[in-house]
């Protein structure tokens, strides 16, 4: 704009020139942003002209089409700053600047150039197009690197344009400026140091420029740096060990620890990858780690008993592939989960009972897999055995007896054996040993009584079995087996084996032989049990056998004596009374008891109103006045029956001679034997009366040989047993056994005895068939037979008139 001004201007000089006479020329020199009306030459005195010219050729100036920044004074013919001068918008950059314009005067016409030169001032700073500068620079920049800055512009020229840069802060980069050959500096900034962004990650430097004026302008601008990332650090685990601790048998899933790492760098620099780097072991199997958290999670069962730690080792990877490495020690607690297993190493599963107290039956071991607490065990038994354990050494126990052992008390035992740990809540197991008790032969067998009796009738068949014995042993089996055995003694000086034997298997006693009551009443014995253990063990038992009467022998007579050849005769005066006791029949009966009661009957007579016979006494006495007509002979039959089933008797007869003189009855009598026979043939009784005497005598000589043979005999086989042979004058086989079982012995005992004495005693003793006999005493009972027996002897010889013929 202003150049085409110019241009104007140069052209309307030289119009100028060719239509008036320019007159003159001038120039002035100002600074430019002079005031408004400064002064800036006195143009009337510099072109030589007085102030009425000025006024008469209207001076006036002429600046083309340019702007008016000069007024005249006309007045005072000075020049005057009429608008604000900036050199800067007239000339830029072009120097030098000058104003050009005319003076131009009328009548006439003349015109004067006038230059004004403009002068630089400094009033421009230095400025920067932008208001800031931002950069990104990675960190990874090489020193020397060059960054071009954008020039400061500064509208002054020459010394009052820029001058020289600075910069600042200077740690990172230094500044280089140079001016360009066609004006305008080229500006760059140099890394001097490298950057690290983890450290500064922003900068801010500040660039200035200074002109050289005076006073110094400066314009800034601010360079905003951003240090770009590069991945030139490695991730760094917080801490190089972590610890942990689980449970064992924690459930899948449980976080054990999480790891953590750190990467200074940014962005996708420092995203760290977590992983396992355990090769080798089972812990992949077990832990799982998440690659992004870094958590360390249990996948697998975690067994305190078969690995009690960890160790992971753990890699972080950044996404450069830098890594750190960090390790993870896991130790795993225990928990009670195992039961203790109890085995059995040694087992007698059969003991003896007379074992020992810590005879040793079972070898037990225990484990419990558990630690601590957890796996300490105690043993327990059953209560009330007669067991207990014995700990020997950690975990081995040994199952001793305790006391002694009884199998007929206890055959066996289940001995149950629990084992629990001292965890908690404890875990506990148990096994069950089942013991039996062997027998041993420590029980002799007893017999179900302690004394056995039992009676037999007499005359019994041989082999007959009387009773049974039988002995019970608590033991077992062959130590139980019972055999009997008789034990050897002597009855009446013969073997009791000769009377009974046992039955060794069964206890029953069998009579050997028949036996008789009147040679044994009783005898005792003792039969062995013995059982068959090893060694045997026995006890023994007395046995008593009583033999019962039976009614086997038949009354004897003993008086009248009955004689073959003579005739004895009984004599009954004719004056005798009615009552007169003519004989007495005495008989005995070797049976005892009923069978020895013996009764008295007359069967046949020749005069049955004459005599009668005492039932119970076998008095013979006369019913009524003997009379003349009574025959001298009389003969009577009594029957002696005892009271058997079925009864015995025996009959005698007795000749009662009726008369009053010695010679009547013998001449009676030797009528009554002779009357029928005397007139037989009396050689031929002569000659058999001879060959009978013969006969008779040598049959007396054996049969005294015999008899006396015999009684030698008998009295060395009953030398003992006392007199049991009838011996006259004859007293009951019983009547000195007071100790009798059977109340009757005493009382026909005692009746025997009293018909002896009747004649006297008669009512003395009440009639024996009540109680009151049986309550006799028996002390008394024995004083009294035998006084009695005393007159027994005594009233037969007396008392009785016999008649021999
Ligand atoms: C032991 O146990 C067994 C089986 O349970 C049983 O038959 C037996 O009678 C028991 N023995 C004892 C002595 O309790
Ligand atoms: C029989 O038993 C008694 C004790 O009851 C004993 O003293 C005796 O020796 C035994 N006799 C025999 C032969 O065993």
């Amino acid at each position: 704009m202003w150049k085409r001004t110019m241009a104007r201007q140069v052209l309307l000089f030289v119009y100028l020139l060719s239509l008036t006479s320019v007159r003159g020329q001038v120039s002035y020199s100002i600074p430019e942003e002079m005031p408004k009306g400064s002064l800036v030459g006195n143009i009337a005195q510099d072109l030589g002209l007085d102030f009425k010219r000025l006024k008469s050729g209207k001076a006036r100036i002429y600046t083309g089409d340019s702007a008016e920044y000069i007024s005249l004074d006309k007045e005072r013919g000075v020049i005057l700053i009429k608008e604000r001068i900036d050199r800067e918008a007239l000339c830029g950059q072009t120097t030098p600047c000058a104003l050009h314009f005319q003076v131009i005067l009328e009548n006439p016409m003349e015109f004067y150039s006038v230059t004004i030169e403009v002068t630089d001032i400094n009033d421009n700073t230095p400025s920067f197009e932008k208001e800031e500068i931002r950069l990104k620079i990675s960190e990874s920049t090489i020193t020397g690197v060059k960054f071009t800055l954008e020039p400061a512009v500064d509208l002054d020229v020459g010394i009052n344009g820029i001058k020289s840069y600075t910069l600042l802060p200077t740690n990172h980069f230094i500044l280089r400026y140079k001016h360009q050959p066609g004006g305008g500096h080229n500006v760059e900034m140099v890394l001097q140091k490298p950057l690290d962004r983890e450290k500064e990650e922003y900068m801010s430097l500040m660039l200035t420029a200074v002109d050289g004026g005076d006073p110094q302008l400066v314009g800034n601008i601010k360079i905003h740096i951003t240090v770009l990332d590069a991945n030139d650090n490695a991730p760094v685990f917080h801490q190089s060990v972590y610890k942990a601790n689980i449970r064992e048998n924690v459930a899948k899933g449980f976080v054990v620890t999480t790891v953590s790492a750190v990467d200074s760098d940014e962005g996708s620099n420092s995203i760290i990858d977590y992983s396992i780097q355990n090769i080798q072991d089972n812990v992949r199997q077990v832990f799982e780690m998440n690659g992004d958290s870094g958590q360390v999670a249990v996948i697998g069962d975690i067994d305190y008993e078969k690995t009690r730690n960890y160790e992971i080792r753990v890699k972080a990877s950044d996404r450069g592939g830098l890594t750190d490495s960090c390790k993870i020690i896991i130790d795993v607690i225990d928990e009670n989960d195992n039961i203790p297993s109890i085995s059995i190493m040694s087992k007698t599963s059969v003991i003896a009972e007379d074992s020992e107290p810590e005879t040793v039956v079972t070898m037990i071991n225990v484990q419990d897999p558990d630690s601590g607490e957890n796996g300490k065990v105690k043993c327990f038994l059953s209560e009330n055995i007669p067991f207990r354990l014995k700990s020997t050494t950690n975990n081995f126990f040994s199952l001793v007896t305790d006391s002694d052992l009884d199998r007929e008390k206890d055959s066996g035992y289940n001995i149950s054996v629990m084992c629990s740990d001292e965890g908690s809540p404890s875990l506990s197991s148990s096994v069950t040993l089942s013991l039996q008790i062997s027998d041993v032969n420590d029980n002799a067998p007893v017999f179900e009584r302690s004394s056995y009796e039992a009676s037999l009738p007499e005359n019994n068949t041989p082999g007959l079995s009387i009773f049974t014995v039988k002995a019970r042993d608590a033991d077992w089996n062959q130590n139980a087996r019972v055999s009997y055995i008789l034990q050897d003694s002597s009855v009446n000086g013969i073997s009791v084996s000769s009377y009974v034997s046992v039955s060794a298997d069964t206890g029953v006693i069998h009579a050997v032989r028949s036996f008789d009551y009147e040679q044994i009443k009783d005898f005792q014995f003792r039969v062995i049990a013995q059982d068959a253990g090893s060694p045997p063990l026995s006890s023994n038992v007395s046995v008593k056998i009583l033999i019962q009467d039976q009614n086997d022998n038949s009354p004897q007579v003993l008086y009248p004596v009955q004689t073959g050849g003579s005739v004895v005769a009984e004599m009954v005066p004719r004056s005798a009374e009615v009552g007169y006791l003519v004989t007495k029949v005495v008989a005995v009966d070797v049976d005892s008891g009923q069978n020895a009661w013996l009764s008295y009957k007359l069967q046949k007579a020749t005069d049955r109103a004459l005599f009668e016979v005492g039932l119970q006494n076998g008095e013979i006495r006369t019913v009524r006045q003997v009379t003349d007509k009574d025959a001298v002979k009389q003969k009577l039959t009594v029957v002696v029956e005892d009271n058997g089933q079925p009864s015995r008797s025996a009959t005698v007869n007795i000749n009662v001679a009726v008369a009053d003189s010695f010679p009547e009855v013998l001449s009676e009598y030797t009528d009554f034997t002779h009357e029928k026979d005397y007139n037989d043939n009396l050689t031929f009784y002569l000659v058999l009366a001879l060959a009978v005497v013969s006969f008779l005598f040598i049959v007396s000589i054996i049969a005294i040989l015999s008899v006396k043979c015999y009684r030698w005999r008998r009295e060395r086989m009953f030398y003992k047993s006392g007199a049991n042979l009838p011996v006259i004058p004859y007293y009951p086989p019983l009547y000195a056994d007071v100790g009798g079982t059977g109340t009757l012995q005493h009382v026909y005992n005692y009746e025997v005895c009293r018909t002896t004495d009747s004649r006297k005693s008669d009512l003395k003793y009440a009639r024996p068939s009540s109680e009151s006999i049986i309550s006799l005493d028996t002390s008394g009972t024995q004083t009294l037979t035998y006084a009695q027996r005393e007159k027994v002897n005594g009233d037969i010889s007396h008392d009785q008139v016999r008649v021999f013929l």
